[in-house]
Order: C-alpha cells, then sequence, then structure tokens
C-alpha cells in the first residue's frame, strides 16, 4: 500500500515504492514521456527502482514533497506521477506531472495538479509555484492555464540546453 498523501473525488496521490518499479518502468518510456520530458535511460526494473530511490523517494525525504504515484480511487489502478519538484537550477519549486495516455482527455491530469497546488500552499506554505514545458507541449500548456498558471518567461536549465516555457502560479491569499 502507497503511504497516501492526497485524495481528490476521483485519485488517490502518494508516496512511490520499490513495487512501482513496473508502473515507473512503462511509464518514463512511454513516447510522449521521451518526447516532452527526457530520456532517464531507465531500461529494466533494476534501472526503474534506482529511479525512485534517487529521484521521487529522495525529493521526498529532503524536501518533504515530490513527484507522487496517481491512481484511481475506484480501482487502484495507478495511472502517472504529478507533484512537486525542487531543481537547483530554478529558483522555485515546480509542479511536474506525466501520465499514460490511456488515461488522457478525462481530466486526471488537471484533478492531480489542482490538488498539488493546494498541497503546496497548504503544506508547505508556497505561495509561488513555476511550471516548466516544452514549447510544443500543447497539453501540458493548456491544463496549467486551466488551474491558474500563466506564462512568465522562456527559460534553460543548462547552458547548452534547449529553451522551455516557464509558466508561474501565485497566490494572494
Ligand atoms: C500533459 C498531460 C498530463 C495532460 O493530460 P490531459 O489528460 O490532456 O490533461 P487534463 O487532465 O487537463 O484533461 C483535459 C481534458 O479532459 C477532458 N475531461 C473529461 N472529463 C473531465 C473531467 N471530469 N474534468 C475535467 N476535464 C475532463 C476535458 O475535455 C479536458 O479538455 P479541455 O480542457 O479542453 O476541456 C498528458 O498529456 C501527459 O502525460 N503528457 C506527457 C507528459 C508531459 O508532457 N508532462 C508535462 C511535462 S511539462
Amino acid at each position: 500500500m502507497n503511504p497516501r498523501v492526497l485524495e481528490t473525488a476521483r485519485l488517490a496521490l502518494g508516496h512511490l515504492e520499490p513495487s512501482d518499479a513496473e508502473f515507473i518502468l512503462r511509464l518514463v518510456n512511454e513516447p510522449s514521456w521521451l518526447q516532452f520530458i527526457g530520456d532517464k535511460g531507465v531500461r529494466s526494473l533494476d534501472d526503474a527502482r534506482a529511479y525512485i530511490a534517487n529521484g521521487p523517494a529522495a525529493m521526498i525525504a529532503r524536501h518533504g514533497f515530490g513527484l507522487y504515484l496517481t491512481s484511481t480511487k475506484a480501482d487502484g489502478v495507478p495511472i502517472g506521477l504529478c507533484g512537486l519538484i525542487k531543481r537547483d537550477a530554478l529558483d522555485d519549486v515546480d509542479i511536474g506531472f506525466a501520465f499514460v495516455p490511456e488515461s488522457w482527455g478525462k481530466g486526471y491530469a488537471r484533478e492531480a495538479a489542482a490538488a498539488t497546488l493546494e498541497h503546496a500552499q497548504r503544506d508547505f506554505g508556497l505561495r509561488r509555484v513555476v511550471a516548466i514545458t516544452s514549447q510544443d507541449n500543447a497539453r501540458s500548456k493548456h491544463l496549467l492555464e486551466s488551474i491558474g498558471f500563466r506564462f512568465e518567461r522562456m527559460v534553460k536549465l543548462a547552458p547548452e540546453a534547449s529553451e522551455l516555457c516557464l509558466f508561474a502560479w501565485e497566490t494572494r491569499a
């Protein structure tokens, strides 16, 4: 059972465990992940377990937040990742999400992202959260705008990297 962090009407978001390696191996090799997020070099279940340990689990140990496994409450089937990330290259915490294609177009990603924003505000006191997307990631941009993010500027995470769109959300509350 993945320790649960957040719950929405249809979804449960919880910590990733080594037993989620099979799902992670699939997700990070989806053509959409490879196109819009990049190749993490995860080719085996061992690689996927290492990705979980060194990525989301390490982030949670360090900051208290990270990418969470997102599953449908009705049947407990994992459909994606959604959560918060602190990168050295950005001053602000950013929101990240990726779902398997058969779960797209149902509003699941938006539901998870909206709950993650509330979590950022409520549990970590964040008043500003950013997001980065490649310029041609129309679905991601559309989702971000639908939950209150606005395009701010172009950024590069490394000098030789390609330019990404930086979106920002700020609360007045
Ligand atoms: C980005 C990504 C998460 C978006 O997924 P998505 O399913 O398109 O996003 P949403 O959850 O916002 O779904 C939106 C659509 O679901 C439909 N929908 C169906 N039922 C719905 C419901 N109950 N509530 C809301 N929307 C619903 C709507 O038509 C909506 O489209 P609209 O906003 O034009 O009305 C997905 O494309 C993905 O995983 N991509 C690969 C990884 C990636 O690019 N990650 C981002 C890196 S920056």
